[in-house]
């Protein structure tokens, strides 16, 4: 069942992703060479019991931590661990939040230093599609119209590997509602949308192939050969001629453009796609 929000459900909505925002706001001034995983975690989950809310991913289906750290080929679920970041690491923050009893979840992956032209290629597309995904998330159109965009920009423009085994959802008093919002998929097929129904649109963009699997700790979830994989999470409002979205990059931006430590360049490049 999809569940529409009222307006005053949708406000509320806003303040837990924008709780999640202003956390990875905080991950961006913070991030160096030589941070580990496991200091960001304390971080997150310090920042966000100290605005009355609970990180909601720890528990959550026995997930141990605060939030999911996913370095490289990592694709998602990552666990924080002792290991210090490394120049040229490609890091993805998962955070999510209940606040007044509605979830906030959403990610951005940074660039730690000097990397590869590939790695910042794949994570300007990997953003590019995501916009692209909530460009298509208005009244009457369909979850595939979404999923088409996605798939489109990344698999069929870029020749990247969009991940099959996991996808986007609908959120609200849950972390994870109906629909599902798969990153891949054909224009006109899916569930319609409707006003106020709130999504996390996800798109997982792999380098290479779009195989993956899962490491015997039952969550890390990595590239099968290896290369590197980029994750972005927004939290949308379905509006019907154009999506809000919920959650707010521009302050996480901000940030990492002020800190020497991260990796912006990307944000220059003239776009390579054909
Ligand atoms: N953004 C991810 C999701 O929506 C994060 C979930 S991690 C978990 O599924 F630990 F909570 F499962
Ligand atoms: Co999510």
């Amino acid at each position: 069942m999809i569940i529409q929000k009222t307006e005053a459900e949708v406000a509320l909505m806003k303040q837990s992703a924008m709780l999640v925002s202003k956390t990875l706001t905080e991950v961006a001034k913070m991030l160096k060479p030589g941070v580990t995983t496991l200091e960001i975690d304390r971080l997150c989950g310090t920042f966000v019991r100290d605005h009355k809310a609970i990180p909601s991913f720890l528990n959550y289906r026995g997930y141990p931590f605060n939030i999911c750290a996913s370095v490289n080929d990592v694709v998602v679920h990552g666990f924080p661990n002792n290991t210090g970041l490394r120049d040229g690491d490609l890091v993805s923050i998962d955070m999510g939040v209940i606040l007044n009893g509605w979830h906030g979840d959403h990610a951005y992956s940074f660039i730690i230093g000097e990397a590869d032209e590939a790695v910042l290629q794949l994570v300007r597309v990997t953003k590019e599609s995501l916009y692209k995904g909530i460009e298509k998330a208005v009244a009457n159109n369909r979850v595939g119209d979404i999923a088409f965009a996605i798939q489109d920009h990344t698999e069929r423009r870029h020749g990247y590997g969009v991940v099959r085994e996991l996808v986007g959802h609908g959120l609200g008093r849950s972390l994870h509602e109906d629909p599902q919002v798969p990153n891949y998929g054909k224009r006109g097929n899916g569930p319609r949308l409707k006003e106020n129904i709130v999504l996390a649109i996800e798109p997982m963009i792999n380098m290479g192939t779009k195989d993956v699997y899962t490491e015997d700790d039952g969550w890390t979830v990595r590239t099968r050969d290896g290369k590197p994989s980029c994750h972005f999470e927004h939290d949308v409002c379905v509006k019907r001629n154009k999506a809000l979205i919920l959650s707010d990059y521009s302050i996480i931006e901000a940030e990492e453009k002020a800190n020497p430590n991260l990796n912006t360049s990307y944000y220059n490049a003239v776009s390579l796609a054909v």
